[in-house]
């Protein structure tokens, strides 16, 4: 073991102590952001006079060798170190000597940990922000294919009305959109500097925060030391955004997951997005789409237990956030994972109109359609409610479609019916009628496929 305390105490720290309170096994994944956050603080320090020249120079060109030794493979991070924090120090320290020691001044591993946490979620932000856009302009190329496929919307699973393949799709490109612009304000939120917190009380050196900040590409620094060292919010809102995320991708997984099986036959996943079983040769299961519905429960345990293990800490810092780091790289590495697969998988899926089509016709998704029509004649719609319920109920027993009853048929249950009301229960009629803003009619639907457009190309921007 290596400890950053000594002066105080006479008696060395218990082994399975320290082993329990070290973070080093998992916080190893902060060593770029950690660098990154000395480098600035080094320069800094520099600027105000508090390191020379060359002890600045030394300290940043010392920390980038470091940075690339590791990433190259020729230095290992020791588990000899409590964390991330003293092994940056000290193998800076044994590489370049005194000026390695002056690194800390007017710092402590309060701010510097909660300067590394903010970096990483920022950088997953971005990250993830461009992975969304990705699945995005997914959706919408299959939105522009697709909005006369006619499928049937469901509610309680049952059939209800026909809609459009591009209209139901639409809905998570909605959802999606949704999860980016949170991915956008958290990180306009999170965007500001806590180093130079110090401890809690800031620091009796002058430090120049609005130069790390700008160094860093804050926005600015934190107003207050303790708020800054002592709140994770910023991860808890990430930790929420992804949990949403997986939400979508978790409800979008399951439709994908029944239209692939023997059943419905709406879409067919591809063969390489697909997995056999070990026993039965018949078999080609939506494994991804599980394994993104699987994970969204492991995202949410991560937001479940970072709201636990904030609730009702005192300020300022706490070891208990250091509980903070594992579990939320393990949230955003599943969503960096899950994102681009699910994406590959629903770029990949053959659709199968005609199946679609087949089940919404009959489906009596068009009695909706049939009821209105009595209406247009002067029939009042609870009246004719009645009526089109007692013809589904006929067809029921006929095993046959509205449409495919004769007029003769028709005329026995209601005299009202005439030969237009084919061309008005169509299913290409359903859909067409429905043009209100957000419904599945193409006039309707166009209109929102050329907001999405111009949408991604102001995101590409
Ligand atoms: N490993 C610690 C963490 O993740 C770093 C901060 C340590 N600060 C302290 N006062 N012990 O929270």
């Amino acid at each position: 073991m290596a400890q950053l305390w000594g002066g105080r105490f006479t008696k060395e720290t218990d082994q399975a102590v320290y082993d329990f309170n070290a973070s080093i096994l998992f916080d190893q994944k902060l060593l770029r952001q950690d660098i990154a956050g000395s480098t600035a603080h080094a320069k800094m320090l520099g600027a105000c006079g508090i390191l020379t020249a060359e002890e600045t120079e030394a300290i940043v060109n010392g920390l980038a060798d470091i940075l690339h030794d590791v990433e190259s493979g020729t230095l290992e991070i020791s588990s000899r170190f409590e964390d991330v924090h003293s092994f940056v120090e000290a193998t800076l320290t044994e590489r370049i000597g005194e000026p390695g020691k002056k690194l800390h001044t007017g710092r402590s591993r309060n701010d510097q940990v909660a300067l590394d946490m903010r970096l990483y979620c920022r950088d997953a932000a971005d990250e993830i922000k461009e992975l969304l856009l990705e699945l995005l302009r997914a959706i919408h190329n299959r939105m522009k294919e697709t909005t006369e496929v006619f499928m049937p919307g469901f509610t309680h699973l049952q059939k209800a009305q026909p809609v459009t393949f591009a209209h139901h799709i639409g809905a998570y490109f909605e959802m999606f959109r949704r999860d980016y612009g949170r991915i956008l304000d958290l990180r306009a939120r999170m965007n500001e500097c806590p180093l130079g917190a110090g401890a809690l009380a800031g620091t009796t050196y002058p430090l120049d925060r609005e130069m790390t900040a700008s160094l860093l590409g804050f926005d600015c620094p934190t107003r207050n030391s303790m708020d800054s060292v002592s709140d994770r919010d910023y991860v808890i809102e990430l930790l929420s955004a992804l949990a949403l995320i997986h939400m979508h991708l978790s409800r979008f997984s399951e439709e994908i997951i029944l239209w692939n099986s023997n059943e419905y036959r709406f879409i067919e996943m591809d063969d390489g997005f697909s997995t056999g079983s070990s026993i039965m040769p018949q078999k080609k299961n939506p494994d991804i789409a599980e394994l993104v519905r699987g994970k969204t429960g492991r995202v949410y345990g991560a937001l479940m237990s970072m709201l636990t293990t904030m609730k009702g800490i005192p300020l300022a810092y706490n070891k208990d956030m250091q509980e903070d780091k594992e579990l939320t790289f393990d949230a955003i590495e599943t969503t960096k994972a899950c994102l681009p697969l699910f994406t590959g998988m629903f770029e990949t899926m053959k659709l199968n109109p005609e199946v679609m089509k087949r089940s919404a016709m009959l489906g009596f998704t068009n009695a909706t359609d049939a009821a209105d029509y009595l209406v247009r004649k002067g029939v009042p719609f609870r009246d004719a409610h009645g009526v089109i319920g007692r013809l589904v109920l006929y067809c029921i027993d006929k095993g046959c479609a509205i449409e495919d009853l004769s007029l003769e048929e028709l005329k026995r249950i209601s005299p009202v019916f005439e030969d237009d009301l084919y061309d008005a229960i169509s299913l290409e009629t359903c859909v067409e009628k429905r043009n209100t803003i957000g419904a599945p009619g193409k006039t309707a639907m166009q209109k929102v496929i050329e907001e999405n457009e111009a949408f991604l190309s102001a995101c590409e921007k």
